[in-house]
């Protein structure tokens, strides 16, 4: 397995595929063509979330230090009867090494933080890293929204251990900014400041260390022209991506915008 996980030096850029594209053959033609960029870049490691089915068959064309595998979701137990569901141990086993887990898409399918928690300890048994998505649904003039992604986070990461916990990516992802162009996206500043409040949050649970110390990913629209900005300004340490990762052209330019952004 890939021990790069805890190389806080590097940004890290998940491109999310989630249920894209639609075979096999593009998977692996928009793989390739974004392992060409991925590979040239010295402080960014890129992380390509493909559909599950199309994770075995993309690590056998690489892995490596600047460029790994991880898949969108997990389940919690090792074996047994839950129809449809794949469990940390075989992504694991499969080359993984990241697990998207509570993205907003399948909380907006019931999925509840305690869910989230149980399958984020699951990943970091199995050896992999975690990226826990949280985020608020909308913002209120009263900063209510505030609370209710504290109490989010607080809950999605329950039961962690520290050990995991510092080895784990928060990314933030505030649902009204999710599959937009760049002018959809939160600010860099904003970003910035609420990366601040979830690491209040974490230092208040933990102490200062961990607070400081956290991963913290932005995801919510973006895109080759704002990745920069968001990285550098809003001071995390990478992005996830959705559809700005499906366009090997559109992803390169990403990829190069958070390398020219980390300098
Ligand atoms: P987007 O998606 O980049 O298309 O906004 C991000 C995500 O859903 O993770």
């Amino acid at each position: 397995m890939a021990k790069a996980s805890s190389t806080p030096q590097r940004k890290l850029v998940v491109a999310n595929w989630k249920m894209n594209p639609a075979t096999l053959e593009r998977a692996e033609r928009l793989f390739l063509e974004s392992k060409d960029a991925a590979k040239q870049l010295r402080r960014v490691r890129t992380v390509i979330a493909p559909p599950t089915l199309y994770l075995s068959a993309l690590t056998k064309h690489y892995r490596g230090a600047r460029l790994a595998l991880g898949a969108q979701d997990a389940f919690w137990e090792k074996t047994g009867s839950y129809t449809g569901e794949v469990s940390a141990a075989m992504l694991a086993a499969m080359g993984a090494d990241y697990v998207i887990v509570g993205h907003s898409e399948r909380r907006a399918q019931g999925e509840k933080n305690e869910e989230v928690a149980k399958k984020a300890r699951a990943v970091l048994k199995a050896g992999m890293t975690p990226i826990i998505c949280v985020g608020e649904d909308e913002r209120d003039d009263e900063g209510e929204y505030v609370n209710a992604l504290r109490k989010e986070l607080r809950e999605s990461i329950a039961g962690i251990a520290r050990a995991g916990l510092s080895r784990t990516y928060i990314a933030y992802e505030p649902r009204w900014a999710i599959g937009g162009s760049s002018e959809n996206a939160l600010t860099p500043e904003g970003v910035h400041t609420t990366s601040l409040i979830l690491k209040k949050e974490l230092a208040e649970l933990f102490d200062t260390k961990m607070g400081t110390n956290a991963h913290i990913l932005y995801g919510g629209s973006a895109e080759a022209d704002n990745a920069g900005a968001l990285v550098r300004d809003g001071k995390v340490e990478g992005l996830l991506v959705g559809h700005a990762s499906l366009q090997a052209n559109s992803f390169s330019k990403l990829l190069r915008a958070v390398e020219e952004a980390s300098r």
